[in-house]
């Protein structure tokens, strides 16, 4: 069986190291895993005013998030939280009221900076964020990556063994996650 991942990248710089990592990611996952990025830059600020009628833009982002099997974000720290981008991506997804699209959705967050906290404070913000959005997230194995540009080529090959370990077992037990979750929402299953 194949098991389709959404990414999200939380950033819209055209050099983003978040980008080269997601490449990375997918050059290192196990093959059951097909990956398409859900792209966020396009949408507009999100308000309640276009609950009414979503612009297209909004309904790609939903249908995007419900035709995948799990959702990864792969994203920068920004003033020790979530990128405005991302954020706002994600509350596109919550609404309109009633149709959260991430409610039992498996998720895993993932991310690098030039610092050596390696996005780490991001990815606690996510948490809260997708607790409340009653996304189950990949608990361990956490990933909190300080970008070594040596380490990495711009294609998304990892030229440096320890870190393709790190990403490659990763995305194994993320695999793990989200097949597990996908049986666990299975009709006849509590
Ligand atoms: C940053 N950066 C940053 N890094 C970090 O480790 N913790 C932080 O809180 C912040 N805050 C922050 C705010 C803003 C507005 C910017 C633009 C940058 C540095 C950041 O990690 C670095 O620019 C990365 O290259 C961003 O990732 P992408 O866009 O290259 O994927």
């Amino acid at each position: 069986a194949t098991f389709k991942i959404g990414y999200l990248v939380g950033s819209l710089s055209s050099t983003s190291i978040n980008r080269v990592l997601s490449k990375a990611l997918i050059s290192v996952a196990p093959e059951e895993l097909e990956f398409t990025e859900i792209p966020i830059k396009d949408l507009p600020l999100y308000s309640q005013d276009y609950d009414a009628d979503f612009p297209p833009a909004g309904r790609a982002l939903k249908d995007a998030i419900a035709d995948a099997d799990g959702i990864l974000f792969v994203s920068p720290e920004f003033n020790r939280s979530i990128p405005g981008a991302l954020k706002n991506a994600i509350d596109w997804g919550s609404r309109p009221w009633g149709t959260n699209s991430f409610a039992r959705k498996p998720t895993g967050i993932i991310g690098t900076s030039p610092g050596s906290i390696g996005t780490a404070v991001m990815q606690s913000s996510m948490r809260s964020v997708l607790s409340f959005l009653d996304a189950p997230q990949l608990n361990a194995p956490e990933a909190y990556i300080k970008f070594d540009p040596e380490a990495f080529g711009a294609d998304g090959s990892v030229t440096d063994e320890g870190t393709a370990a790190l990403l490659r077992h990763y995305m194994e037990e993320y695999s793990a996650f989200v097949q597990r979750v996908l049986a666990a929402n299975a009709p006849g299953h509590i």
